[in-house]
Order: C-alpha cells, then sequence, then structure tokens
C-alpha cells in the first residue's frame, strides 16, 4: 500500500501569463475550502469555487481588516503596508465606517456620472492615438498608451496635475510591488500623501477656483469634520491608485488578448456592439486583482459545508472563482461571446469596485478606436517573449511592443 502524503500549499502560487495557478482547479475538483500556508508561517482556508468565494465576499461576518488577528498577508512587503496604513483607507474597514467613508464618493463613479466623463476619455483616446501614430513603430503600448489613459482621466475627475503623472505612477507601482523590500512600499505612500498633502494646501486657499472631486469632497466631508485630514490624503490616494494602475493593465492585456485572437478581434472590428461583452470577458479572464481577496472571520461561519473558526483568515478569491466551470463552461478559453458579467474581477459585496463604470467605459472606447484606426496592429516581438509582472497585487504586462504598416495607420480614422 502507498500513504500519499499531501503537502499542504503554500499561498500564493504562481500564475501562468493567461491562467490562475493550476492549483486553483485541482483543489477546486478535490478540496475546494482547503489549508494553505503563508508565507509568514500562519495558515488560512483557500477557496476556489465561485458560489464559496461570493458567499464570503458579501458576508459582513468576514473583516477586510488587516488589524483583525488572523488575517492573511499575501507577502512581507504587503503586510508592511497594510499594517501600518494609518488611519486606513475604505478598501480596507469594514462596515459601517467603510459603508460610510464610501458613500462619500458613490454618487461621482455612478453610471451616470461616468457618462458624462465619456467626451473627454473619447478626446483623450483620439490625441493618444495621435501621438502613437506620430512616434510611429515599434511602440510600447503599455507604457505609451495604456498607462496615460486612465492616468489623465483620473487626474482629470480627481483634479490633480497631470505634469505630476510620474511622481505618482512612480509611487504607485512601488506600493503594489509584492517582492519588494518591506520599506519601499511604505515609502512610496508616505512621498504619495506629503505629495497629496500639498495638493490640499494649495486647493483649500482657493476651494472657489476649482471643480472637481477633491475640491468638492473637501468641501463637503474635511472642512465639516465628517473626515480628517490624514483620512481625508488616505482617501485620495486610495481614489488615485486605484483608477489607473488596474485600468492601465486591462487595456494591454485586453489589446493583447484581441491580438492573439485574431478572429475575435475581427468580430469586434465588424460589430462594435460586441465591445461590451467583451470587455466583461477580458475582465473575468485575466482578474488582474489576482489575490483579491483576503478576509479574516470574526465568528465562526460556515461555507460551503466547511465550519470556518472566527479569527481564521480566509483567501476569498476572486480570480480562481472566475474559472469555475460551473458558472462559466469551457473556463480556460477566452471568447469575447460568452456571457460573463456576473465574474468577481471587481469583488463583490460591500468592497465591490466604486470604479468599476469608470475602467468600463475606458476599455469600451479604446478597443473598437485603437483598431480603427489602425487595423494592422500586431505585436512587434514573439509572444513567448513578453514580460509579464508577475509579483505585483495587480497583474499585468511589463511592455507591450507593438508595431504596424505605417501607410494604414493614417488612413484608418473614419
Ligand atoms: C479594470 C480596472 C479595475 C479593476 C479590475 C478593479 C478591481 C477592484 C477590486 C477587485 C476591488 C475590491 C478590492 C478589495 O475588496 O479589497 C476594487 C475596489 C475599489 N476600486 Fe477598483 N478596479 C478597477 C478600476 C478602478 C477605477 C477606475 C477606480 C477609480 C477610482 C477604482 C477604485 C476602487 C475603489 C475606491 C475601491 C474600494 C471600494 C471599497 O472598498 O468600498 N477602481 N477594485
Amino acid at each position: 500500500m502507498t500513504s500519499e502524503v499531501t503537502a499542504r500549499p503554500t499561498f500564493p502560487m504562481r500564475r501562468c501569463p493567461f491562467s490562475p495557478p493550476p492549483e486553483y482547479a485541482e483543489l477546486r475538483s478535490r478540496e475546494p475550502i482547503a489549508k494553505v500556508s503563508m508565507l509568514d508561517g500562519t495558515e488560512a482556508w483557500l477557496l476556489t469555487r465561485y458560489d464559496d468565494v461570493k458567499a464570503v465576499l458579501g458576508d459582513n461576518r468576514f473583516s477586510t481588516s488587516p488589524k483583525q488577528p488572523g488575517y492573511p498577508f499575501i507577502s512581507p512587503s504587503r503586510a508592511s503596508q497594510l499594517i501600518h496604513e494609518d488611519p486606513p483607507a475604505f478598501i480596507r474597514l469594514d462596515p459601517p465606517e467603510q459603508t460610510r467613508q464610501r458613500r462619500m464618493f458613490t454618487r461621482e463613479f455612478t453610471a451616470a456620472s461616468v457618462q458624462k466623463v465619456r467626451p473627454f476619455i473619447q478626446q483623450t483616446v483620439d490625441a493618444l492615438l495621435d501621438e502613437m501614430v506620430r512616434q510611429g513603430p515599434p511602440y510600447d503600448f503599455a507604457e505609451g498608451f495604456a498607462l496615460a489613459l486612465p492616468s489623465t482621466v483620473i487626474a482629470e475627475i480627481l483634479g490633480v496635475p497631470i505634469e505630476d503623472h510620474e511622481y505618482f505612477q512612480e509611487r504607485a507601482q512601488a506600493k503594489l510591488d509584492l517582492a519588494a523590500a518591506p520599506e519601499v512600499p511604505l515609502k512610496a505612500g508616505r512621498e504619495m500623501r506629503e505629495y497629496l498633502d500639498r495638493l490640499i494646501t494649495t486647493k483649500m486657499e482657493h476651494l472657489e477656483r476649482y471643480d472637481d472631486l477633491i475640491s468638492r469632497f473637501l468641501t463637503t466631508q474635511l472642512i465639516p469634520g465628517h473626515v480628517t485630514r490624514e483620512q481625508a490624503l488616505i482617501t485620495i490616494e486610495l481614489l488615485l491608485m486605484g483608477g489607473h494602475e488596474t485600468t492601465a493593465n486591462m487595456l494591454a492585456l485586453g489589446t493583447l488578448s484581441l491580438l492573439l485572437h485574431q478572429k475575435q478581434k475581427e468580430a469586434l472590428v465588424a460589430d462594435p456592439g460586441l465591445v461590451g461583452n467583451a470587455v466583461e470577458e477580458m475582465l473575468r479572464f485575466h482578474s488582474i486583482v489576482h489575490y483579491n481577496g483576503p478576509r479574516v472571520a470574526l465568528e465562526d461561519v460556515e461555507v460551503g459545508g466547511q465550519l470556518i473558526r472566527k479569527g481564521e483568515g480566509v483567501l476569498a478569491i476572486g480570480s480562481a472563482a472566475n474559472r469555475d466551470p460551473e458558472q462559466f463552461p469551457d473556463p480556460d478559453a477566452f471568447d469575447i461571446r460568452r456571457e460573463a458579467r456576473h465574474h468577481l474581477a471587481f469583488s463583490y459585496g460591500f468592497h465591490q469596485c466604486l470604479g468599476q463604470h469608470l475602467a468600463r467605459a475606458e476599455m469600451e472606447i479604446v478597443f473598437p478606436a485603437l483598431f480603427r484606426r489602425i487595423p494592422s496592429l500586431r505585436l512587434a516581438v514573439p509572444e513567448e517573449e513578453l514580460s509579464f509582472n508577475f509579483d505585483a497585487f495587480v497583474y499585468g504586462l511589463r511592455s507591450l511592443p507593438l508595431t504596424w504598416d505605417v501607410d494604414d495607420s493614417g488612413t484608418g480614422e473614419q
């Protein structure tokens, strides 16, 4: 008789360029709620079934606060950043305080509010495409276009000078690097808030001159004392960061997916009405916030037949749920025609992405415009040479070198 000893898996596991770690599928069929070891030696429950992940994300008996004993930390750099965050941004608070602070912004990010930003997005996309064509191939789409668009859009909405974009961009990337030494994200966060502190001071001196989200927030929340200055700073930092690194990575990965699936790209160009569906599929397929979401049980709770005890860490991983074949048949296939809108790429429940309508609008505007303007767009390097940022909290491409036939890019505009 052979006795098979299965070692407890260690989290995080390494993902593949276009799929979550293969261990997720294996665990989903064998042990969908499994104990894993974290890098710091603690244990947590890893959930890989869609229904279980959704149940945890929507249940306020699970806390998202890193200050709660038992919270599972993805890496030492992430732990140092989250433990020291004081006061915490509302993404790391539980209701009712999270709800109170989040409500200060919900009106700014509704579908109707985003509708009003669409002309600015379109205008920025057109300008970036002009610049891309002007520079000519080979062109790093990740750096030149994908990062520039969401940075410009969120800076415009918030009222942050776009000239400072490099400063906050560099710090945003340092904060999201899971492999960095623990002091790196701490320093980056400190510098970001120092910058924002100066910006608040400038705006407060002449609030009547500004019509932007930060100024409205200062007028309606900071000045009447509904938030402290420290809370205001950490919240603005959250909006600034949440608003560009994520969308940027989706723009580059989405473009790559279409380039690697030519038939689907052609279908999208022929029928731009497909873009809404295509965007949902890109979000599901890439699930770039790939370690979302760590939680800790505030009391004993049964999930999917498993008792999770008070104080135990839970990894309700959306990127695993988004490949559950029960919900998404043939889940590893990229298919822009599938019904994917119920994916968990924007999370679910209390912390579901505040900026999702904005992210969707940017993606929906970019893809048809890009391939209409430059029909011959293609990779400038073999697919195997592409480099992915496996160690970042928000997954993406390090660069996306593209090329095209110069003579079709000037005439593609209609
Ligand atoms: C494709 C782009 C995006 C993706 C994939 C994405 C994904 C997510 C996810 C997974 C969460 C939940 C995090 C958690 O539970 O810890 C989240 C929350 C959040 N996102 Fe996004 N996001 C995107 C774009 C944006 C944009 C454009 C903004 C603009 C401000 C934004 C602002 C936020 C905020 C403020 C939260 C915190 C919500 C809360 O805790 O109540 N995101 N996002």
